[in-house]
């Protein structure tokens, strides 16, 4: 058997699967998200142990714990976990959604070295540019600072006691050469690090340790359970719904939203504001476009009217046409394809007619055109893909997929019932690691229903996406 843990932004979530790959239990734990100025996002470390505490607790009493053999990791991108020489947390993680080091973002990217060894552009929300603010604004910090770990890595610390990460999780940090699946002492030295600084690095389906004997006997699993090296959520996802190769690509519609499809070889493009990184296998590598609010635009709205998300979409029916009202979901700024951390989100175009029901549209049709707008960086960059997957929370609403699937032109296959987010994916991770086994594992799962685009309002739709581009160019100058 083997466990799959993801430390999301909202939860923590632990799965069991069978040797057969089939899900025997499920877990979770909440988290919230603390923004003490406009731009921050941070999390205690403290609480994701709390929380993984919480959801392993509840797995385990819904299966036989002696049974596993390994334990896969995935979880969210980016986050800086700062650490002394003694491993103690120095400040609160700042989290991928964090754009407050703008200004420190803009002059590493600004060093063509970052651009062409990371083969990125160096967004705020990246680890290096984060420590770079802490450089600067907290500078005893920055001197005690003996480790930098990114989230799931230091859940792992826990577990195992060592400072690893997998290739997949590292190449977010800004410090990775990603062609050559090894950290940039170039890149660390401009940002006043060393090696010594980073942890190990291995590939996700590789042991990276075993589980520590205290933990083992504390939850009755046997010794000697491993932990694979596992990825940043969306590898592990991709893992999870069988995108290893070129030809299919996953939405994510979770807090944030991504479009990520594998390749061939690494093939950058930083100038498209794609992500161009390695997977979570060895040998291969993907790209991703990245928008910092899915759901989380809608969680917003729903929020502001007092509604659970679920209520606010509950009454929208079938597809309408594309409202004249525009929403720019840009809560906290923009990666793909912007590179904007200091835009905001808007609502344009509101009339005496805009009642809910048509802002909470206009949420929606906000969300799927940015989505539009990373399959169209992907494409710059000449990846292109036949089958999209369909995956995360948001996925819940046929009202929203159909309208992304409209706006992408694209059929948006959803998979049966199930998880295939990070944690199963992180789970398939762990069995290659405990096995021996690879990529063959990570078969896409069997598709229940495939969502049409609705080729009557195909055009209306493309009409309002260059609306949206044209409000995007506006809405800049108003910084
Ligand atoms: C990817 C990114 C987000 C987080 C969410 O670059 O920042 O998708 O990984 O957990």
């Amino acid at each position: 058997m083997s466990i799959g843990l993801d430390l999301g932004t909202s939860g923590v979530k632990a799965l069991a699967m069978d040797e057969h790959q089939n899900i025997l239990a499920s877990a979770g734990a909440a988290l919230t998200v603390s923004r003490p100025h406009d731009g921050w996002s941070e999390q205690e470390p403290a609480d994701w142990i709390a929380a993984t505490e919480q959801a392993i607790g509840a797995l385990l009493r819904q299966i036989d714990p002696a049974s596993v053999m390994s334990i896969g990791l995935s979880g969210q991108m980016h986050g800086a976990t700062l650490l002394d020489a003694g491993d103690r947390v120095l400040r609160p993680c700042l989290l991928w959604n964090d754009t407050r080091s703008h200004a420190e973002a803009a002059k590493l990217d600004a060093d063509p070295a970052f651009r062409a060894i990371t083969g990125n552009i160096v967004f705020p929300g990246f680890t290096a540019p984060k420590v770079e603010w802490v450089r600067r604004n907290e500078p005893e910090i920055f001197a005690q600072t003996a480790k930098i770990l990114l989230p799931k890595d230091y859940l792992r610390l826990w577990l195992t006691g060592e400072h690893v990460s997998d290739m997949s999780d590292a190449a977010g940090t800004g410090w990775l050469s990603v062609a050559d699946r090894d950290w940039s002492e170039r890149l660390l030295a401009e940002t006043g690090l060393t090696r010594a600084h980073m942890p190990r690095l291995v590939e996700g389906s590789d042991v990276s340790g075993h589980l520590r004997p205290e933990l083992a006997a504390r939850w009755g699993l046997s010794e000697g359970v491993v932990i694979a090296g596992g990825g940043g959520d969306n590898a592990a996802s991709a893992v999870g719904v069988g995108v290893v190769k070129p030809g299919t690509a996953f939405l994510s519609l979770g807090t944030s939203g991504v479009l990520f499809a594998a390749t061939e070889r690494f093939h950058p493009d930083a100038a498209a504001a794609v992500h161009s990184f390695c997977h979570a296998l060895p040998d291969r590598w993907h790209q991703m476009g990245v928008i910092l609010a899915a759901t989380d635009a809608l969680n917003w709205f729903a929020q502001v009217l007092g509604l659970s998300p679920e209520v606010a979409t509950r009454d929208l029916g079938d597809l309408q046409a594309p409202s004249r009202t525009l929403f720019l979901p840009y809560l906290g700024g923009e990666r793909t394809p912007h590179n904007d951390a200091q835009v905001r989100a808007s609502f344009l175009h509101l009339g005496h007619d805009s009642d809910r029901d048509a802002m909470v549209c206009a949420v929606l049709e906000g969300v799927g055109y940015a989505i539009r707008d990373c399959r169209d960086a992907l494409a710059s960059t000449g990846t292109r893909f036949d089958r999209l997957i369909g995956v995360g929370g948001g996925t819940r609403s046929d009202y929203w997929v159909k309208l992304i699937a409209t706006i992408l032109d694209q059929p948006i296959e959803l998979p049966v019932a199930g998880d295939f987010g990070g944690a199963f994916g992180a789970a398939r991770l762990g069995m290659m690691a405990a096995t021996g086994q690879g990529a063959e594992l990570a078969v896409p799962p069997r598709t229940e229903r495939v969502i049409e685009p609705d080729r009557m309002l195909t055009g209306a739709f493309a009409e309002g996406h260059a609306r949206y581009r044209t409000a995007y160019q506006t809405l800049k100058l108003l910084h």
